[in-house]
């Protein structure tokens, strides 16, 4: 078991038990094709999630889709992104790199202490009307990065889910793809690994430092590539590490 930083308890997935965060999480442009899917695996997981949008309607449309793919029972809401922040503290950032910072700006005052921001943003070239096969350069090193520079202090910055596409969250059937989950807050990033694999099929990978971020994003690039060639929907998987690496459930 880890204590989460406000005292709360979860299970590592190493304890071989099925684990139930007890914190919600809010998809921040969880109306998009990333945040949707990863709020659906949650949702299904049995998780509590709310969908975060500009637009509480747009939010709790996407939820009700959700409830629809995930059983009656299932813990889903929708808000407008300030308010499903003030309700959360594991946020996760699905937006445009275009938007990123001066959602995050609007948010801050609602980002509540010793939350955790959960970054999968990837700084695309295409948010200026360049390639998606390329990447924008960051002045703070990565799109993570420069969420730990625009959040609250005491909210630690985690990066994941890059490099997992919105195709195969969305489709059905486990998600064939490792999450490398980087952050300098050592129990934040083990809560996300626990997290991560909620979803069927992921195994999560402590990726150390969150300057690691860098290269997650890069590799986003560099699969949209990949599918673009190849007509597919690639991820990456990591091998040869010794089993207790791989958090999975
Ligand atoms: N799609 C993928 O396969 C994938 C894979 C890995 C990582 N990612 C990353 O995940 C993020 C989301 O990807 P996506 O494909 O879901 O993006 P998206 O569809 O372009 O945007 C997601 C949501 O963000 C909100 N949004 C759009 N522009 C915004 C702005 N200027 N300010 C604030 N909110 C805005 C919208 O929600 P509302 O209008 O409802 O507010 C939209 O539904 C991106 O950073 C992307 O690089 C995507």
């Amino acid at each position: 078991m880890n204590s989460s930083p406000n005292g709360r308890w979860s299970r590592s997935s190493h304890d071989g038990v099925r684990v139930t965060t007890t914190r919600p999480i809010a998809v921040l442009g969880g109306t998009g094709p990333q945040g949707f899917g990863l709020a659906l695996r949650w949702a299904q997981a049995g998780e509590t999630v709310i969908v975060g949008s500009r637009d509480a309607k747009r939010a709790q449309d996407a939820a009700e889709r959700i409830k629809q793919r995930a059983g009656a029972n299932a813990r889903i809401s929708g808000d407008e992104n300030a308010a499903a922040c003030a309700a959360a503290d594991l946020l996760v950032l699905t937006i445009p790199f275009e938007g990123h910072a001066a959602l995050l700006k609007q948010l801050k005052p609602a980002i509540r202490p010793g939350s955790i921001v959960i970054d999968a943003t990837v700084p695309l070239a295409a948010s200026v009307g360049g390639r998606a096969t390329r990447t924008l350069g960051v002045w703070q090193g990565s799109a993570a990065q420069q969420t730990a520079e625009l959040v609250p202090q005491g909210v630690s910055v985690v990066a994941a889910f890059q490099n997992v596409g919105a195709e195969v969250l969305n489709a059905q059937g486990p998600v064939d793809c490792d999450v490398i989950v980087c952050s300098d807050d050592p129990n934040a990033s083990q809560i996300v690994r626990s997290l991560a694999s909620r979803i069927a099929g992921v195994r999560a990978i402590d990726g150390g430092k969150l300057e690691n971020a860098r290269i997650l994003e890069q590799i986003t690039a560099l699969l949209i590539g990949l599918n673009i060639r190849h007509k597919g929907h690639s991820g990456i998987r990591i091998t040869g590490l010794p089993a207790v690496a791989y958090d999975s459930q």
